[in-house]
């Protein structure tokens, strides 16, 4: 299994960040893991100009369930694609709480993504009252039942554990935390998927750092990152991918 770090740009990222994509190629032509970028989506047809040729891939941070239509300010999968995307996140917890979407409807898009050609990357995560309360595991596991859509391979869907409390705040999970949570994502992966379980790649998610990153990788089941805010200096994001070029190469 390829490792992957992705990005996860948020809604940051004018043109003039172009130039850090250039720095990201020069300081990691060729990593030992797959690199993904999802910038905004004024931003995916130039970046992915910028990574033509290289191992960067692109991708968006949400796509509408129907595949064209009358959905002012909607994008559609085939739209993401058509401007060079591969990938789209669905379900972050920022979409989850700003724009109220369900289970259902994140599997209803990650079947749109799935039928256009897009590798679906589907994030579940508690909140803080949530893990407070003892109900990490329920909550996960209630969102990996209803948010996965029929015809899911390892090839097609990864799926991105990311504490809401993490997001963006410094703060992350005790190590055998992530390690909990990402055993019980396997093993409910299994249930839902059978052979093809243990080739789905699992990313840890929330305030992953240069610092943290190359701990957070050693735990089993980590197969990499879905990375905010360190995402967009290129900088950071290269010491990311570094750490887990050094993973890959470990469990080869
Ligand atoms: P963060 O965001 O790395 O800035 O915490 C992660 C995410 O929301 O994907």
């Amino acid at each position: 299994m390829k490792k992957l770090a992705a990005g996860n740009w948020k809604m940051n990222g004018s043109s003039a960040a172009l130039s850090e994509v250039t720095a990201l190629l020069a300081a990691q032509p060729a990593p030992n893991c797959e690199m993904l970028l999802c910038p905004p989506a004024t931003l995916i047809a130039p970046m992915a100009v910028a990574a033509r040729g290289s191992a960067l891939r692109v991708g968006g941070q949400d796509c509408h369930p129907e595949a064209a239509g009358a959905h002012t300010g909607d994008i559609s999968a085939a739209l993401l694609k058509d401007a060079g995307a591969s990938h789209v996140i669905l379900g972050h917890s920022e979409r989850r709480a700003d724009h109220g979407e369900t289970d259902a409807l994140v599997a209803a898009k990650a079947a749109a993504a799935l039928a256009t050609g897009l590798t679906a990357i589907i994030c579940v995560g508690e909140t803080e009252a949530e893990r407070d309360s003892g109900q990490t595991l329920d909550v996960v596991g209630r969102q990996i039942a209803g948010s996965l859509p029929a015809g899911a391979t390892a090839g097609n869907l990864v799926v991105a554990y990311e504490p809401v409390w993490a997001i963006g705040t410094g703060r992350t999970p005790t190590i055998p935390q992530i390690a909990e949570v990402h055993a019980f994502i396997r093993a409910r992966l299994g249930a839902a998927m059978g052979a093809e379980a243990p080739g789905v790649r699992i990313l840890y998610g929330g305030s992953v750092k240069p610092s943290n990153a190359a701990e957070i990788f050693g735990v089993a089941h980590v197969d990499g990152a879905l990375v905010g805010g360190a995402s967009l200096k290129a900088v950071d994001f290269s010491a990311i991918v570094a750490a887990l070029s050094a993973a890959q190469t470990g469990a080869a």
